[in-house]
């Protein structure tokens, strides 16, 4: 593979299966991409071939929806096998997953599903993150998801479970911005607290995308321009972090590409910023 083996600390965007064409024709300045893992879980045929030209121009990173890191099920060995597999051939810069649960009696749920903030719920996590990282002799990143309940028995915030998770297991952590805005809107708490729990060192990655703010509630649709208050929050994070890679996402309504392209702009603006700053 021609280019680097690290996420660059720049923006990138996530890469949908309408832009593909006009990706590889015109090959954007973007600094990085991002791609589903589990659209690529198959042997052959033009899907994979388009990806691995695209590898072959732009870092990439595989960002799974399916290992399901919190049910109480067993992991699912196939699941984990298809995703080592692709991982053998696209060489991907990052491999990530989400905090949550998906999956129950051998039956999956298409839904990044909450989770309870429990001891139980974090051994259950961190074992699974101990073993997908075995399999793939690498960290993962662990992203925080939106979540539009808390559960009683919570014993802890979710920044501590989250923290808690890069502490005992040594994963990395792709930090979800919007996602911790749409939480801190809808449960009703200081999003700088989420932040301020963070180790920087174990940030990865960001995440960065638009929500529906149309209902009662916040609702993480990936289908909007990032939010005024999510670029605010996105500084402070930069701010505190320092430049991490940053990955626009959008995955309903999707627009044209330069959209994407736009909002990437503004995060490496910010990026640049906090650069000058520290020079
Ligand atoms: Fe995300």
């Amino acid at each position: 593979m021609s280019v680097a083996s690290k996420l660059p600390s720049v923006a990138g965007i996530g890469l949908r299966t309408p832009h593909i064409a006009q990706v590889r024709r015109d090959r954007p300045a973007i600094g990085w991409l991002e791609v589903h893992s589990e659209n690529y879980f198959v042997d052959g045929g033009p899907a994979l071939v388009a990806l691995d030209a695209i590898r072959a121009d732009y870092p990439l990173s595989l960002h799974g929806v399916g290992m399901s890191l919190g049910s109480a099920d067993a992991l699912d060995s196939g699941h984990l096998r298809r995703l080592k597999r692709l991982a053998e051939r696209i060489e991907p810069a990052a491999i990530s997953e989400h905090l949550c649960w998906g999956r129950v009696d051998g039956r999956h749920l298409n839904d990044l599903l909450p989770l309870p903030f429990s001891d139980e719920a974090l051994t259950v996590c961190c074992d699974r993150i101990d073993a997908v990282q075995r399999a793939l002799r690498r960290p993962l990143l662990v992203e925080n998801v939106s979540a539009y309940l808390r559960f009683g028995t919570d014993s802890m915030t979710e920044w501590d479970f989250v923290a808690a998770v890069a502490r005992r297991t040594g994963c990395k952590l792709l930090f979800d911005v919007n996602n911790v805005y749409v939480n801190a809107v809808n449960h009703g708490f200081d999003p700088l607290r989420f932040l301020g729990a963070i180790p920087g060192d174990a940030v990865a990655e960001i995440h960065l995308a638009g929500f529906d703010a149309s209902g009662p509630c916040l609702i993480d649709t990936h289908g909007a321009r990032v939010a005024p208050p999510v670029w605010e929050l996105y500084r402070a994070t930069i701010e505190r972090f320092g430049p991490k890679p940053t990955l626009l996402e959008w995955d309903t309504d999707l627009p044209a590409l330069e959209v994407l392209l736009d909002e990437a702009k503004t995060a490496q603006a910010i990026l640049e910023q906090a650069d000058a700053l520290a020079a």
